[in-house]
C-alpha cells in the first residue's frame, strides 16, 4: 500500500510528496523544489529509504533541491526529456537565487508515457500531460493522483512561460486526468489537495 507524506518548500510554496511502501519504507521523493533541510528529517522520522527523485517537470521551484537530495542520498533522477532543456540551461539565474534553488544535475533516467516506477511493493505509473510544460508529467499511484502544476485544487497549470501550450493543457487533462475516477485524491504541486471529482465539476475549458 502506497502512502504519502506532503512537505512544503520554499517562497512559491511548492508541494514537495514523499511517496512510500507503508511495510518497506522504500520512498520516492516527487518534487524537492526547495529547503532540503526541511524534507531530510520527514525521511529520518518517517524511516524511509529514498530511492528516487522524481521532477513532475523541470520548473525552478520543483527542481531546487535536486543536488541536495542527490548528494545526501546518491539516487538517480528522473524526468521527462521535453523538460530537459529547462533543467540545465539556468537561465533564470536571479529567480533562483530568490528561491534558494541550485542548479539541478541533468537527469539520470528519461520518464516515458505508461512507465512504472517501482516503489516497494507499489508503483507509480507515469502519464505524460503536456500544456503547463512540454515535459510535464502526472504520476498516478491507485486512488491518488500527482498532478504537479497540470492541475490544482480549483484550477488548472498557468501556460504562459516558455513551452507552455494551453490547448494541449486542455487536451491533457480533458482525456488523460478526466477519464480517472472521480474519487482519485489530486495531489498538486502547489496549494491543498482536491479530487478528480471536484475539479471535474469546476473545469470551465470552452469548447
Ligand atoms: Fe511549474
Amino acid at each position: 500500500m502506497l502512502k504519502f507524506k506532503m512537505i512544503v518548500v520554499g517562497p512559491l510554496e511548492t508541494n514537495c510528496y514523499l511517496v512510500y511502501d507503508e511495510e518497506t519504507r522504500d520512498c520516492l521523493i516527487i518534487d524537492p523544489g526547495a529547503e532540503g533541510e526541511k524534507v531530510f528529517p520527514v525521511v529520518a522520522e518517517e524511516n524511509l529509504k529514498p530511492a528516487a527523485i522524481i521532477n513532475t517537470h523541470g520548473h525552478i521551484d520543483h527542481i531546487g533541491a535536486n543536488r541536495d537530495m542527490k548528494d545526501k542520498y546518491d539516487i538517480p533522477l528522473y524526468l521527462h526529456p521535453a523538460d530537459k532543456d529547462l533543467t540545465t540551461r539556468f537561465h533564470q539565474l536571479e529567480l533562483s537565487l530568490f528561491l534558494g534553488a541550485k542548479d539541478s544535475p541533468p537527469a539520470d533516467h528519461p520518464l516515458h508515457d505508461g512507465d512504472r516506477i517501482r516503489v516497494g511493493n507499489g508503483a507509480l505509473r507515469v502519464l505524460h500531460t503536456p500544456g503547463h510544460s512540454p515535459g510535464s508529467v502526472c504520476l498516478q499511484a491507485g486512488d491518488f493522483l500527482l498532478s504537479g502544476d497540470t492541475l490544482f485544487f480549483e484550477g488548472v497549470g498557468r501556460t504562459d512561460l516558455p513551452g507552455g501550450d494551453a490547448r494541449q493543457l486542455e487536451r491533457s487533462i480533458r482525456d488523460r486526468l478526466m477519464t480517472l475516477p472521480d474519487e482519485t485524491e489530486v495531489l498538486p504541486g502547489h496549494g491543498p489537495l482536491t479530487t478528480i471529482g471536484a475539479e471535474r465539476e469546476n473545469l470551465s475549458f470552452t469548447e
